[in-house]
């Protein structure tokens, strides 16, 4: 087989694949921050520890409100603020569950590795007892390359209240 000729077929192989993982990737429809609260409580079902969430969206997409509820179903009472400022928020879970940290990061205002050292973030990744939640956090996706990441994007949908989650 030519060069050429084994290029263009790799090339329709990868296009393949990917089409195939578009379509693995599920969409789902939210009319409101509730309902985008309550997807988020059956997301932390599928959460074992360990992981880290890449949640990517434009302004206002819902990426805050997903990760209260995320926390709020594993177990947090307290009021989670956005980290816009303070970069990273670390809260306590206590109680059964095998997930005792859960990591709020916003990824708007950081970009190297000297960044996310000086928040602190390296001690948390890869412990088995510990979820991560990036916004922003398309922004670090080659400076996690080797981690299994997990990619959540948000969209707003056609009506004010409409949001499509993609995962
Ligand atoms: N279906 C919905 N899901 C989530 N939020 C919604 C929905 N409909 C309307 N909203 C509103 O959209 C806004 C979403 O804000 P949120 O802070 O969650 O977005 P964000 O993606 O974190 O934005 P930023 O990039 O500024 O951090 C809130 O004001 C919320 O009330
Ligand atoms: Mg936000």
């Amino acid at each position: 087989m030519s060069i050429k000729k084994y290029k263009q077929r790799n090339k329709e192989t990868k296009k393949q694949r990917n089409k195939e993982i578009k379509k693995q990737r599920k969409e789902f429809e939210s009319h409101g921050e509730k309902e985008t609260r309550q997807y988020a409580a059956g997301f932390v079902k599928k959460l074992n520890g360990g992981e880290i969430l890449i949640l990517e969206g434009e302004l206002g997409s819902g990426k805050s409100t997903f990760v209260r509820g995320l926390g709020k179903a594993l177990g947090i009472k307290k009021t989670m603020r956005s980290p816009t400022f303070t970069l990273m928020n670390v809260y306590k879970i206590s109680g059964k569950s095998k997930i005792k940290n859960f990591i709020h990061v916003d990824a708007y205002r950081l970009c190297s590795v000297q960044d996310l050292r000086n928040i602190g973030l390296f001690e948390y990744i890869g412990n088995k007892d510990t979820v991560i939640a990036i916004e922003w956090g398309e922004k670090l996706k080659s400076l996690f390359k080797k981690l299994d990441l997990i990619l959540i994007k948000f969209k707003h949908g056609e009506s004010e209240s409409c949001r499509l989650i993609i995962n």
